[in-house]
């Protein structure tokens, strides 16, 4: 085994100091490399799955936001448990969300929901998960605080 051993070092060694490193060194492969077709352009009626140019808006129809007063919409379907579910309601006369106002909180909080026939906020929502979690309180956490971050309003 030992004998072995020094055989090849040898033989590796003389092949080192008899080929040089000009003939060990070049890559054998260059040579067969294939050589790169020139870039083709993409005509821009070719990019994209539209029809026309990607430059072209085709029209698009206005949206129409709903009208339904909060109490007179329908829970809506949710893909699964995890998605936050849309507004069944028109939003449009709320406010906007303020560091101290929260129109949403007005019918959707712990304390009045019940009486406003709202769906009150679920414990997910006052939870605090960076500083408390596990622990459920009575008011929205401040990453819930912005309803429409994630809530979007029912469009037709
Ligand atoms: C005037 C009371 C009121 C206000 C203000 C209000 N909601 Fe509602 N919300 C309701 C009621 C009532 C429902 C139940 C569906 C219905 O009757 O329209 C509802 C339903 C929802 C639902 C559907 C819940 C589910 O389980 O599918 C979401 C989401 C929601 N509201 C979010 C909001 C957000 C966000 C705001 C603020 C921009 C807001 N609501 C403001 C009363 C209100
Ligand atoms: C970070 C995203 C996010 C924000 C911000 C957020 N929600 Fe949600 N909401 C969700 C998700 C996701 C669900 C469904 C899973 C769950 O219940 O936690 C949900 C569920 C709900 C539900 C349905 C509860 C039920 O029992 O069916 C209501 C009502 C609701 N949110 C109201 C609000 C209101 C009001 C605010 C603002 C104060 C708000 N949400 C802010 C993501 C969010």
């Amino acid at each position: 085994m030992k004998n072995t051993v020094f055989v090849l070092l040898l033989v590796a060694a003389m092949g080192c100091s008899s080929s040089g490193p000009e003939t060990t060194e070049a890559p054998p492969a260059a040579k067969s490399e294939p050589v790169p077709e020139p870039l083709k352009t993409i005509p821009e009626t070719e990019i994209g799955l539209a029809p026309g140019t990607a430059f072209e808006q085709p029209p698009q129809p206005p949206i129409k936001f709903n009208r339904i007063d909060p109490g007179e919409g329908e829970i809506q379907a949710r893909p699964n448990a995890e998605f936050p579910p849309v507004i069944p309601h028109s939003v449009e006369d709320f406010g906007p969300i303020t560091m101290t106002e929260n129109p949403c909180l007005d019918c959707h909080s712990t304390d009045v929901a019940e009486d406003m026939g709202a769906v009150v906020v679920p414990a997910s929502h006052r939870m605090d998960l960076r500083n408390a979690p596990g622990v459920v309180g009575d008011t929205v956490t401040g990453a819930r605080f912005v309803c429409t971050s994630c809530h979007v309003e029912m469009t037709d």
